[in-house]
């Protein structure tokens, strides 16, 4: 079985420490990258929609000389044929070299993992967890910031089917002196299961509340996310909690200068577009953090190198 990356806990502290420096120095030498990946192909197979996330691991291989092969919707692959998980990653492993994957049921990126012959990326598997977003997040932190240590961290909406949510507190809370603030409507709390693993057990200080502006002003970090319409049982739990928590420049005032305002995108209504242009908004620059994280991960799964490391 080759190495994938399912969850965050399958990179060390040391690898996500590593994963941003070789990200920054991409950054700084992208010409050094350019056919690191030279006659290797990554599979991109997405099941669930996908803009950000399927494009940069697109844009990732081919800034690495690479090629990409893909499959966008389960409607257009033999899945929609009734094929399984399983059979899907043994084919696609006689193609290509990696694979990304998206999918909509928790647990199917470790299936894809456990049968294939090539490394396999979580891009996301339904409620669960969405190990390269928290990459892109990690490193956005770790520029916008200055470290990854030492922050009080906001985290508001929904917090229960929000999939970056779960593997960004289970990364951070690798790193030292960091508190959090929870910030949902009490139906769309932070799932036990990842409070205990990632908080509890650990010993990391965090508190819980519906009131957004009531804890502006406390954070370093405001990460905001979207209510999840697709993993709802019913539409009018929907309507009535998606516009909980909508972020304008009104209660911008109330947060510290220096706090940065981060988002996995897409955004629909939660963060007000009169926000964009206040210095303090990276969702954008998150994207970008993004395509040179999953350079780097593709790189480490791939046991290639390339810049100062060839
Ligand atoms: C996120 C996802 O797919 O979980 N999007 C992304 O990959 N950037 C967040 C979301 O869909 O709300």
């Amino acid at each position: 079985m080759a190495r994938s990356v399912i969850d965050v806990p399958d990179l060390t502290k040391e690898e996500l420490d590593q994963l941003m420096d070789t990200a920054e120095d991409i950054i700084a030498r992208p010409d050094d990258y350019a056919d690191a990946c030279r006659r290797k192909k990554l599979a991109t197979l997405f099941f669930e929609p996908s803009t950000r996330t399927r494009l940069s691991f697109e844009a990732a291989m081919y800034e690495l000389g690479g090629n990409v092969l893909s499959v966008t919707g389960a409607n257009s692959s033999s899945a929609a044929k009734g094929e399984s998980v399983a059979d899907t990653a043994k084919t696609v492993s006689c193609y290509a070299d990696i694979i990304a994957m998206r999918h909509p049921k928790e647990g199917a990126a470790s299936v894809a993992a456990r049968n294939a012959s090539v490394p396999v990326i979580n891009a996301g598997d339904g409620g669960h967890c969405h190990p390269t977003q928290t990459l892109a997040d990690l490193l956005t932190i770790r520029r916008e910031k200055g470290r990854l240590g030492n922050l009080t961290v906001g985290l508001c909406g929904d917090l229960k089917f929000g999939r970056t949510v779960h593997s960004l507190l289970n990364a951070m809370s690798r790193y030292e002196g960091l508190r959090f603030v929870l910030i949902s409507p009490e139906e769309l709390k932070v799932p036990s299961y990842v409070k205990s693993d990632a908080l509890k057990k650990k010993g990391i200080p965090y508190t819980q509340t519906e009131n957004l502006e009531e804890v502006i002003g406390d954070l370093d970090i405001l990460y905001m996310t979207r209510v999840q319409r697709e993993r709802f049982f019913n539409e009018e739990d929907y309507l009535r909690l998606r516009d909980s928590y909508i972020l304008t420049p009104e209660k911008m005032k109330k947060a510290r200068d220096d706090l940065s305002v981060m988002h996995p995108l897409p955004r629909v209504n939660e963060i007000s577009v009169a926000v964009d242009d206040d210095p303090r908004a990276c969702y954008f620059k998150q994207v970008l953090n993004g395509k040179y994280m999953r350079m780097a991960l593709i790189l480490m799964l791939l046991g290639l190198k390339g810049g100062t490391q060839a």
